[in-house]
């Protein structure tokens, strides 16, 4: 976020910092990303190398459409039962999963406890909504103030900063943890 706060403008994240981009990779590669479904239409395509979890509220609409087609995210899977219990409505062999209920999969996450980290990604309602759930959360504060209408929530009564994994002129990366009991469980976020 930048010093006020801003994590995004007309849909877009407003400025460019290679660097950060690089650590967000290193640190999310391998694991699952959580994002709203218009983080992932800013993005345009999956990140690769990530299990990419799509939250919307209408996942079967989103199906039909141009950009969710096959040569984007892979082919849809007949649904299992077990991913229905999962609260995932469709996934691709793409390892694309689109999902309603995501208090559902947050909570078969910690139950589950993979391997893997679940990372929340964005955007502002799904930090609203997610991060009362995170046990961690790695921020990038950007060194200026810009204009935008997405904003980080507040967190800093809950959690407490651990360290500053990474300092450029630009941004710092900071490691927060928290400090109050989560809503439940322990998933990250990164933003
Ligand atoms: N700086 C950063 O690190 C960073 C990171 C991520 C995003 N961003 C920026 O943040 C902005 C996007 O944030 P945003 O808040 O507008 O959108 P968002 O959180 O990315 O996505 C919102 C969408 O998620 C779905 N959704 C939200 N709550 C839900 C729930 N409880 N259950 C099911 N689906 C739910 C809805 O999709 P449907 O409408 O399809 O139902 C909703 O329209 C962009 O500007 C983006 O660039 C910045």
């Amino acid at each position: 976020m930048s010093l006020n706060r801003v994590i995004g403008a007309d849909g877009a994240i407003p400025w460019h910092l290679p660097e950060d981009f690089k650590w967000f990779k290193r640190l999310t590669t391998g694991h699952f990303v959580l994002m709203g479904r218009k983080t992932f239409e800013s993005i345009g395509k999956p990140l690769p190398n990530r299990t990419n979890i799509i939250v919307t509220r209408r996942p079967r609409r989103l199906a039909r459409e141009e950009r969710f087609a096959p040569a984007f995210i892979g082919n849809w899977r007949p649904r299992l039962a077990r991913s229905y219990q999962l609260g995932l409505t469709l996934m691709t062999d793409r390892d694309v999963w689109l999902v309603r209920d995501v208090d559902k999969l947050a909570t078969a996450y910690e139950q589950v406890r993979p391997q893997r980290e679940l990372f929340i990604v964005g955007g502002a309602q799904i930090y609203r909504r997610l991060l009362p759930r995170c046990s961690e959360l790695f921020l990038t504060v950007v060194f200026r103030e810009v204009e935008g209408d997405a904003f980080f929530p507040e967190f800093e009564d809950e959690f407490e900063l651990i360290d500053v994994l990474l300092r450029t002129a630009d941004f710092e990366v900071r490691h927060y943890r928290r400090i109050t009991t989560p809503a439940a469980g322990s998933v990250r976020a990164t933003c």
